[in-house]
């Protein structure tokens, strides 16, 4: 059986470590894509990972372009073309750049590939990868977003930091936009399989909500210039893994709702259940009155960022 090839549009500082971890994982042959002014440094990239994999005898091949036929017939695209967050920015001030941006990317992608699996990353990420799903016209199992693997990462660690245990045995979601009004689900989070609310008193618990959904914008104020990398890579790789390799994770991402929770026609982040068909189900429960609520407005926060695209 051939290699599955994965193609990154956008090199920079997610995707060159996207790169690195596909090789690692050996998902299978990676190619970065970006503009031209940028084909040089992932060249570069390609090269310079190419170059590490003897040591741990990875096959993969690594390639650098900035030519749209290098990606046809790619197996998955994951999309993070587009400018970062600065400080004092948040997610939504990226649309009108990101968002011309994502439909020339969506036009071409659906000329190469039209049966690929498309994780978008870009921000602000609700209307992004909604913005891809319209114009694309790709069925809805085959497009979503990455956004609540990250945020959920950010929960876990900040609880293993709290209770001094392993990161591993910590369990959690967080469901809703990539935004301030995301919903880390208090009640679900377990250690262990003990809940939370158990273990760390409920105002202490309440500082850590308010860091995981400010955990970007913590990141965007350290450094400077840019936005965090590491962590949202490991994310998309994750879901990337699952679909590849059919191992049906249970992942919170951006998928489309359609009355699932009560919400109809938006990508917002659930639990979506990751195989060899894409989102292959969400899985819906019972949501206590305060969990509504906030998904309601987490929702709304959705949908105005997805009018303003017009789309
Ligand atoms: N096609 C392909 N690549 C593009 C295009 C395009 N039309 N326009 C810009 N790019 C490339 C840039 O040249 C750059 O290399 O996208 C890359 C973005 O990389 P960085 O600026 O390093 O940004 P990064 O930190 O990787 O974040 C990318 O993900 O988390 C989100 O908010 C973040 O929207 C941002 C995106």
């Amino acid at each position: 059986m051939p290699r599955s090839k994965i193609s990154l549009i956008g090199g920079g500082q997610i995707g060159g470590n996207l790169a690195l971890l596909a090789t690692q994982k050996e998902l299978g042959d990676v190619v970065i894509f970006d503009i031209p002014q940028s084909e040089g440094m992932v060249k570069g990239k390609a090269l310079d990972i190419m170059q590490l994999r003897p040591h741990d005898g990875y096959d993969s091949t690594i390639t650098g372009t900035s030519n749209w036929d290098d990606v046809k017939d790619s197996d998955v695209f994951i999309i993070t073309a587009g400018i970062p967050r600065k400080p004092g920015m948040n997610r939504e001030d990226l649309l009108e750049i990101n968002l011309g941006i994502m439909k020339d990317v969506a036009k071409n992608i659906k000329q190469q590939a039209p049966n690929a699996f498309v994780i978008v990353i870009s921000n602000p990420l609700d209307a992004m990868v909604n913005a891809f799903y319209k114009i694309s016209g790709f069925s809805k199992n085959k497009v979503v977003g990455m956004a609540g693997a990250l945020d959920s990462a950010r929960f876990r660690t900040f609880i293993a930091m709290e209770t001094g245990c392993s990161v591993q045995d910590v369990t959690c979601m967080v469901l809703g936009g990539h935004g301030d009004t995301m919903v880390p689900v208090t009640r679900y989070a377990t250690v262990g399989g003990v809940p939370v609310e158990e273990l760390i008193p409920a105002d202490r618990l309440e500082e850590i909500l308010e860091r995981t959904r400010f955990a970007g914008g913590e990141i965007v104020k350290l450094f400077g210039n840019g936005s965090a990398f590491y962590a949202p890579a490991q994310s998309a790789i994750e879901m990337a893994e699952s679909y590849l390799r059919d191992k049906k994770r249970v992942i919170p991402c951006a998928s489309l709702c359609e009355g699932e929770f009560g919400i109809d026609g938006y990508f917002i982040g659930v639990p979506s259940v990751i195989g060899a068909g894409g989102v292959e189900r969400i899985l819906e429960f019972k949501l206590k009155d305060d969990e509504k609520a906030a998904l309601n407005n987490t929702l709304e926060a959705v949908k105005k960022t997805v009018k303003e695209t017009g789309l």
